[in-house]
């Protein structure tokens, strides 16, 4: 049994917590991990003599086992169902094998407890559970709904690194999009399979802490028929041929909300490029995943957009934040396109079709690579920080393009009473024009009354602040407050909250 306030306790310190996906802190819990382990197996020694109080009617749950149950959900105010409370995911690694009928799963999570857990659970959808383990050994688990629960047969200590093994297998049930007419999550076609997520799809294709507050690395390796390729985030470290086919393995070495986390399996070619941009390190591959049939077509058509979006944004923006990126444009009219963290999702035709529509989507999805996937939303009640953000660039890129004032056109072309609010919506709101426009127009109203070069600094220290994090709107609040002025706070929030949009400065 779980009382209620414990519950929304639990969720609060979750919500307040940032996010601990710095693999690097690992190394520091780790030793203080091992003292806390060897502290309460004593004190679990010196328990045991008493004799048990309340475990008869808890036979699952061995005499060690220690702490409170973690919470369902991270208290998200759109969507209550989504993450879980109590630990913080480090690292997915998930083994998915798609060449028999249904797909089978093995995923191992590293995660730190942030409490001490007599149980845990994990976000999943569908899918048959046929074992699961923490720290190896095997451990009684519980379904309902979204939620996976598994109990503690041995001490999870709070600040100790626990390792969660879940294997699964079945026919992924994509779950209804809260927004549009459409179904998330891993989707099988005739051609092949491919994942669009956002925002609860995950849970459709492995066991995870389905919310953007959790962000983590990721492992990804697929086996598909020999034939197939299968790609994902990141970069592709390995390549086998085997007796069941061919395995891929995918590596995001930088945290990625589990939204954002993707596959595409099918006939397809990938071609591969290098940029050298001039503010990172390290080059940026490229990478393109085309149907086979269409892939030359197709790249005659976008060659060089990328590199010189890339550019263009990183003068804008700072650093391109991920080691590759690139688009996947799979075999169907999608009517839509998916900023998947490194390699955005399109349908092959619209990639096709050489309109400067597409181009400024493609700036959209490229922009989400800072905004959305780098920084990536507190809540899901702060989606304007992601679309918002991706829309002014994109709007900005095609006035590089045209020459054109596109903020002043599109502030034309919306009269104030039909861009609502950006926040405090309901969940088919999130990806409403306003979401999209009036965030847009917010940023350009404060680029306009505070000048280019305030705003850009204001843009470049919200990615180095935030960047492999999660960011809430009183954030960005705070840091207008901090690099522009008291007068610009009280703009952009009658920007994100009246009941009508202000007029845009100079319009
Ligand atoms: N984030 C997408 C964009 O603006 C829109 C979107 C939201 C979406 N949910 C989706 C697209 C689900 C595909 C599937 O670019
Ligand atoms: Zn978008």
């Amino acid at each position: 049994m779980r009382l209620a306030p414990t519950l929304v306790a639990l969720a609060l310190v979750a919500t307040a917590c940032p996010s601990n996906s710095d693999p690097d802190a690992s190394a520091d819990t780790t030793a203080r991990a091992a003292e806390t382990t060897l502290l309460s197996d004593g004190a679990a020694t010196t328990e045991d003599t008493d004799p048990p109080q309340t475990t008869d009617d808890e036979p699952d749950e061995g005499l060690d086992v220690i702490g409170e149950p973690g919470a369902d959900t991270v208290g998200d105010p759109l969507f209550p169902q989504a993450g879980n409370g109590g630990y913080d995911v480090l690292h997915y690694r998930l083994e998915l094998d798609t060449t028999g009928p249904e797909l089978v799963g093995f995923a191992t999570i590293e995660a730190l407890a942030t409490q001490d857990l007599s149980s845990l659970n994990l976000d999943l959808v569908g899918m048959t559970v046929d074992e699961a383990r923490i720290d190896g050994q095997v451990v009684p688990t519980e379904r309902e709904g979204r939620e996976l629960t598994l109990l503690a047969v041995a001490p999870i200590v709070e600040s100790s690194i626990i390792t969660i093994e879940v294997d699964y297998h079945g026919e992924p049930q994509p779950v209804p999009d809260p927004a549009f007419p459409t179904i998330l999550g891993w989707i099988e076609e005739p051609w092949g399979s491919y994942v669009a997520a956002e925002p609860l799809g995950a849970a459709t294709w492995f066991p995870g802490n389905d919310h953007p507050l959790d962000k983590a690395t990721f492992e990804i390796i697929v086996t598909v028929e020999s034939g197939e390729i299968a790609a994902g985030p990141g970069l592709l470290v390995d390549q086998q041929d085997g007796p069941d086919g061919t395995t891929f393995t995918w590596l995001m070495d930088d945290p990625m909300a589990t939204y954002l986390a993707s596959v595409v399996v099918g006939d397809f070619t990938i071609t591969t490029s290098e940029v050298q941009s001039e503010g990172r390190e390290t080059p940026i591959v490229l990478r393109d995943v085309l149907p086979t049939s269409q892939s030359d077509q197709i790249l005659r058509v976008i060659e060089g957009r990328h590199e010189a979006m890339i550019a263009e944004f990183e003068k804008l923006f700072g650093p391109y934040p991920y080691d590759s990126y690139g688009v996947v444009g799979v075999p169907e009219s999608l009517g839509y396109a998916l900023e998947n963290q490194t390699l955005s999702l399109f349908g092959a035709d619209s990639l096709a079709s050489d309109s400067l529509f597409i181009e400024q989507i493609q700036a959209h999805e490229l922009a989400h690579q800072w905004f959305g996937n780098h920084v990536s939303p507190a809540t899901w009640d702060d989606i304007w920080l992601n679309e918002g953000f991706a829309s002014w660039a994109d709007l900005y890129w095609i006035g590089v393009v045209t020459g054109q004032d596109q903020f002043q056109r599109t502030a034309g072309t919306f009269d104030s009473n039909s861009l609502g609010p950006l926040t405090d919506l309901q969940p088919s709101e999130m990806f409403n024009t306003n979401v999209y426009i009036r965030g847009a127009l917010t940023l350009e109203a404060l680029r306009r009354t505070e000048g280019d070069d305030a705003f850009f600094e204001l843009m470049r220290a919200w990615t180095t602040t935030y960047g492999g994090s999660s960011a809430s709107t009183d954030d960005f609040l705070a840091l207008v407050g901090e690099w522009m002025s008291a007068d610009a706070v009280s703009l952009a929030r009658s920007w994100i909250e009246d009941e009508q949009m202000p007029r845009l400065p100079g319009a």
